[in-house]
């Protein structure tokens, strides 16, 4: 079963959006296999957001990322990774259509609520970085 990387960024936090975000997910109908609220190291964010070495943005992303807890989440389902990525909306809150997470609550491409991997490579690096193997869970929906 495909699972994915998400995560509520600093400014959800803030804004205590955790509750909301974690219900959306939930009520779609996937399945939550692993979270936790955890400040992120200067390391992990350079590693997380390796791709984005040298972007004029770059320093900005990571002293974000950095500078507050973020609530960091492994999603199981079928087409987990596409899925989460319409519900949360597109990466800039301005083209995000309303009823996307980002849609709804963000304004800001520096400041946009969530992470979701983009593709099955991310999703497995992503989750590889953030949460080790005994940190995942598995169980069986019975409902
Ligand atoms: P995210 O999905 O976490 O992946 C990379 C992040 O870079 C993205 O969300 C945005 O928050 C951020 N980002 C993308 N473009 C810009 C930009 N032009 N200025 C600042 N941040 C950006």
């Amino acid at each position: 079963m495909e699972k994915t990387f998400l995560m509520v960024k600093p400014d959800g936090v803030q804004r205590s959006l955790i509750g909301e975000i974690v219900s959306k997910f939930e009520k779609k109908g996937f399945q939550l296999v692993g979270a936790k609220l955890m400040q992120v190291s200067e390391e992990t964010a350079q590693q997380h957001y390796a791709e984005h070495k040298g972007k004029p943005f770059f320093h900005e992303l990571v002293s974000f990322i950095t500078s507050g807890p973020v609530f960091a989440m492994v999603w199981q389902g079928e087409e987990v990774i596409s899925t989460a990525r319409k519900i949360m909306g597109k990466t800039n809150p301005k083209d995000a259509d309303p009823g996307t997470i980002r849609g709804d609550y963000g304004v800001v491409v520096s400041k946009n609520i969530i992470h979701g991997s983009d593709s099955p490579e991310s999703a497995e690096r992503e989750i590889g970085i953030f949460f080790s193997e005994d940190e995942i869970v598995e169980y069986s929906k019975l409902i």
